[in-house]
């Protein structure tokens, strides 16, 4: 059972001094002995003693307290306290949700909404979607009648403004997570600011895990007199009660953490120690590969007659729910859990058990380029408040171990903190929406971060084009109205709401509801070419979209069969929720009364409509075998994952997203024709005369 133990060397800053080696001089994780450890040892405790362990609860009348002196107050704790499933509870308690009043919950992902929401409800013994509930985009779990508690996603709140300027039925609304800064959180804090003018009795709650307490009380502080007893805001601190987390660096830069990752924990659970350990990675392929790798040396391990199993578990945002879910199930103490995560474990869910954390220091962000108005999906070294809120994650029953698969030199050179999203995001989605909410000058609306100036600019002109603002940067009747009441990107609710008109409403559908499933394709590692043959019996040289039609429409014709779809290599649930998706965007265009129409077979109509909607995402084949964008010459290239990759190269396409790496790779790509950019977007690609980029003409030929 000894292992390679060369990969393995991490030092820990502090007593003992720089340059000790672990695998040397230092024990190995699980080589001090002692007694086993008991996991979770509030798990068997009443739900109403563990609900009293949490540090929160000492702080509960102090809470309710504030909430009736201060219109807003912000709550600074660390992660797993108990603020998100807590403090709702507390409200409800307290007859804030009494006479059909609501408290609202917002939360930066879907995952967390749902799981949060699914504590609570257990806590409560209740059943989800009744007394608790949640709301996401495709999916309501609530009732309007009976809800009391309702977590919702930030970006879902802001449409609910779309219906009920003023939130009426909300007594309490409680912005979770709000140190993320993701860009709804952000667009919520400024509305929500507003409304509170208008509406006295309405209490905010803003809660965080790290200490940015002060930016968001002056934020919101109304009182201008100076005198502090008249203050609008109160922070309110929540000492923590986690135990200390060992940290340890890497001796020197690992050249590739992926593998740096699997050895790392494969080093732990040989070690005797007990534990759960969690793995922070980058995005889905990372997080699928490094699981596979890491079942297949735990299967290797266990023939060597191994006692403790290893259950690797993936856990990222495109993961279906149910298997998502898997990650908080119990394991009998002779399996050590392994769950292999992107950011989304880093604050917005909380797995009991957790004792190590190995962190590879990168994260996949979103970023836009203001200047080529390119949105891209970018991996980027993470910042310290995130380093340090992952290695938190270690020590929520007991202290816990952190390995950085990072030196500490670059550490102490990371950022501070990471950049709200609202600088580094295309804004044209949440402009449309703050229109329709009535802001006018959104250049001027409060922001807690403004963004940059350009990023605006690029925005309004991409609205434009699209039709969704006239001359005056009004929404448009109806089209920019109905943009913006589009569960989806303006692009693609273009694109669905000129469907009818091109004569292809049906097809669209499909393929909108398709395209917002990650990993329709299944690969598994060890039948990559059958998959492949499999793959390729659907792909039309016209390119993705179409391809994924056929399998919607193929998925039909097979009475959605689970069996067709795994001796195809699909993905069932996936397809099934592209159903679920489908029914709910065929809703939308009937209530817009956009007619029933099907191109009957006739690719181009599609093709056409995509372009309708996507002509802003439109790059040509260069000379030199790569793509460029047509607005900014930038350099592109076609996904591997790209049923188009394979093919002769297309000298025109039209893409939904830009993934970048090493280099920048388009994913969802289409193949088009020069004339109908010209032909379907005239003004964005010939006149030229509108906004500021009468001189950026693109030469298409
Ligand atoms: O929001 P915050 O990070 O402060 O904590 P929380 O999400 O309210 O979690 C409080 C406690 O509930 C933690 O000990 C979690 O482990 C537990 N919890 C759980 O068991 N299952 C969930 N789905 C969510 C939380
Ligand atoms: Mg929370």
């Amino acid at each position: 059972m000894a292992a390679p133990v060369s990969a393995f060397k991490f030092w820990k800053p502090g007593a003992e001094g720089p340059g000790v080696h672990l695998s040397e001089e230092r024990e190995l994780p699980g080589e001090t002995g002692g007694p086993p450890v008991i996991f979770n040892p509030n798990a068997a405790l009443s739900i109403e003693k563990q609900r009293q362990k949490l540090p929160v609860f000492q702080h509960r009348n102090h809470i309710l307290y504030m909430l009736e002196i201060y219109q807003t107050v912000v709550i600074v704790g660390e992660t797993g306290c108990g603020k998100s499933t807590q403090i709702p509870q507390y409200l409800l308690e307290a007859g804030w949700a009494a006479e059909g009043k609501v408290v609202g919950i917002t939360q930066p992902r879907r995952v967390a909404a749902i799981s949060v929401a699914g504590r609570v409800a257990e806590e409560r013994g209740a059943m989800l979607g009744h007394e608790v509930g949640y709301t996401i985009r495709f999916d309501d779990c609530s009732d309007p009648q009976t809800t009391r508690i309702k977590f919702l996603t930030d970006g879902m709140l802001v449409r609910e403004m779309m219906s009920d300027p003023l939130l009426k039925k909300y007594s309490v609304l409680m912005l979770d997570e709000a140190h993320e800064r993701t860009l709804y959180t952000d667009i919520s804090i400024g509305l929500l600011k507003k409304i509170q003018k208008k509406r006295g009795d309405l209490r905010l709650i803003v809660a965080s895990a790290t200490l940015d307490a002060e930016k968001f009380k002056e934020f919101y502080n109304q009182n201008e007199s100076g005198d502090p007893s008249k203050d609008t805001c109160g922070i309110l601190t929540v000492e923590g009660r986690t135990h200390p987390v060992d940290i340890f660096y890497s001796m020197s830069p690992f050249p590739d953490y992926v593998k740096a990752s699997v050895d790392t924990v494969m080093k732990i659970h040989e070690s005797d120690e007990r534990g759960d350990i969690l793995v922070f990675l980058t995005g889905q392929e990372e997080v699928e590969g490094v699981a596979t790798m890491l079942r297949e040396q735990a299967r290797a391990l266990s023939r060597t007659g191994m006692k403790t199993h290893l259950r690797v578990l993936p856990m990222y945002a495109g993961l279906p729910y149910s298997e998502q879910m898997k990650v908080f199930e119990r394991v009998p103490p002779t399996v050590r859990k392994v769950i292999v995560a992107t950011n989304i474990a880093e604050t917005s869910i909380t797995v009991n058990g957790i004792v190590f954390v190995v962190d590879c220091g990168f994260v996949k962000l979103r970023a836009y380029n203001p200047k080529t108005a390119i949105e891209s999906l970018v991996v980027v070294p993470i910042s310290q408040a995130s380093a340090n809120q992952r290695a938190g994650r270690a020590g929520r029953n007991r202290s816990g171990k952190c390995f950085r698969l990072y030196t500490e030199e670059s550490f102490e050179k990371l950022p501070l903190s990471t950049v709200p999203e609202m600088q580094r995001a295309n804004l044209a989605p949440v402009i449309l929406q703050l229109k329709a909410l009535g802001i006018d000058n959104v250049l001027r609306f409060s922001f807690l971060s403004p963004p940059p100036a350009q990023s605006m600019v690029q925005a309004l002109e991409l609205l434009y084009a699209l039709g969704g603002l006239d001359e005056q940067g009004q929404l448009t009747e109806p089209l920019g109205f109905r943009m913006a009441e589009f569960p989806l990107s303006p692009m693609f609710a273009k694109m669905l709401l000129e469907s009818g008109n091109f004569g292809c409403s049906e097809e669209m559908l499909s393929i909108a509801a398709m395209m917002q499933i990650q990993n329709i394709l299944l690969i598994p590692p060890n039948q990559k070419k059958a998959a492949a043959i499999e793959h390729r019996k659907f792909s039309v040289k016209e390119g993705d979209h179409l391809t994924m039609l056929n399998i919607y429409e193929a998925f039909i014709k097979n009475n959605k069969s689970s069996q067709w779809c795994k001796e195809r290599f699909l993905n069932y649930k996936g397809l099934q929720r592209a159903v679920t998706v489908r029914e709910q965007l065929q809703r939308m265009l009937a209530k817009f009364k956009v007619p029933k129409t099907s191109s009957e077979g006739d690719p181009d109509v599609i093709l056409r409509c995509i372009v309708s909607g996507f002509f802003a995402n439109a790059a040509r084949l260069h000379y030199t075998g790569t793509y460029r964008t047509l607005r900014d010459d930038h350099e592109l290239h076609i996904h591997p994952t790209s049923v188009l990759y394979v093919e002769r190269p297309p000298k025109w396409v039209v893409f939904n997203e830009i993934i970048q790496t090493s280099q920048y790779f388009m994913r969802d790509v289409t193949v088009v024709e020069s004339s109908w950019l010209v032909e379907l977007a005239p003004h964005y690609y010939q006149e030229g005369t509108h906004l500021s980029f009468a001189n950026k003409k693109a030469k298409v030929t």
